[in-house]
């Protein structure tokens, strides 16, 4: 168990400097991800992305929130080489992993370079079991002692998969997908691990399980870029956040900070000065908001 987290905290993944034009003062910490000037167009025409900046420093949760459709998936298939399936490209910018350009790579090159990543809308094999999930998720790797290394890691972190490892996926309840999709994504290592809205869909008592799980493979060594809607979430587990809106970062800052945040209180939590609002007000007004404005 320690060995696999101490594994991932190699020095060797530290301590490289990226092409990225962060200027922290007598900046120790390396950067996990760098995003920068990021602009994504869809079939030739539909522009999504609109130069998007964005860092994950090495270590570190980074929260990204955005309402639907602001391109918050859009970003993450472009850092993972998965627009092409969508008729996607990237026509300005770049994305560095580890200090290196992964901007053009493919997706299986942008994994077996320590990358993992949990999609929208837990995508498992439905028909396979549970065990078969997870063994998927260590398709670039050939040590086999490396692999049952990360699959007994996965095991202790769910232990709720523990009695289900049989089991057809597909029957599992919604949390329990989740947690087998994100256990998949970890038995490929991931220096960095990439959610797409973990919390979609599942019960308050599932999402503070999820949350946890997040905190401590963090705390494991892997850096994470969290995707949310569920603000509160997000944000009290990570060390920054940024908001996107309309293919643009409109705000960015310490998640405690962005935690405390007006604008984001309003717009994410219904709560403005005016006391809570109700689910409906909030929809209106999410149509009719605009960050920045
Ligand atoms: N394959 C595609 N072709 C054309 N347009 C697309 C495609 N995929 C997404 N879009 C458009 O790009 C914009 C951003 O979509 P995206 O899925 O990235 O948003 P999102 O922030 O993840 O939203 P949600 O919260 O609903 O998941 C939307 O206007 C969407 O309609
Ligand atoms: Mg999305």
């Amino acid at each position: 168990m320690m060995g696999a987290a101490r594994s991932r905290r190699d020095p060797r993944h530290r301590g490289r400097r990226t092409l990225s034009t962060q200027t922290e003062p007598a900046a120790r910490t390396s950067t996990a991800l760098a995003v920068s000037n990021l602009e994504v167009v869809y079939r030739d025409v539909i522009l999504v992305l609109r130069g998007v900046s964005l860092t994950v420093p090495e270590g570190k949760i980074v929260a990204l929130l955005g309402a639907n459709g602001a391109g918050k998936t859009t970003l993450l298939r472009a850092i993972t080489g998965l627009l092409d399936i969508h008729r996607g490209k990237i026509t300005k910018g770049s994305v560095h992993l580890d200090g290196r350009d992964i901007t053009r790579d493919d997706a299986s090159a942008i994994v077996r370079a320590g990358l993992g990543q949990v999609m929208e809308g837990r995508r498992i094999f439905a028909e396979l079991s549970v065990d078969e999930n997870l063994r998927t998720g260590a398709f670039t790797r050939r040590d086999k002692a490396g692999i049952q290394a990360s699959y007994e890691r996965a095991m202790d972190l769910f232990p709720v998969l523990q009695g289900r490892r049989k089991d057809t996926a597909g029957y599992l309840s919604g949390g329990e997908q989740q947690m087998v999709a994100i256990a998949r994504a970890l038995m490929a290592e991931p220096k960095i691990l990439l959610l797409d809205e973990p919390s979609l869909g599942l019960a308050p008592l599932i999402v503070e399980q999820i949350r946890d799980i997040i905190v401590q493979v963090n705390q494991q060594g892997t850096s994470v870029l969290l995707v949310e809607q569920n603000a509160t979430m997000a944000l009290s587990i990570a060390d920054t956040g940024y908001v996107l809106e309309h293919g643009r970062v409109v705000k960015d800052g310490p998640g405690k900070v962005l935690l405390e945040d007006k604008d984001i209180r309003e717009f994410y939590l219904g709560m403005g000065d005016t006391g809570r609002r109700s689910f409906r007000d909030v929809k209106t007004y999410r149509r009719k908001k605009s960050w920045g404005a």
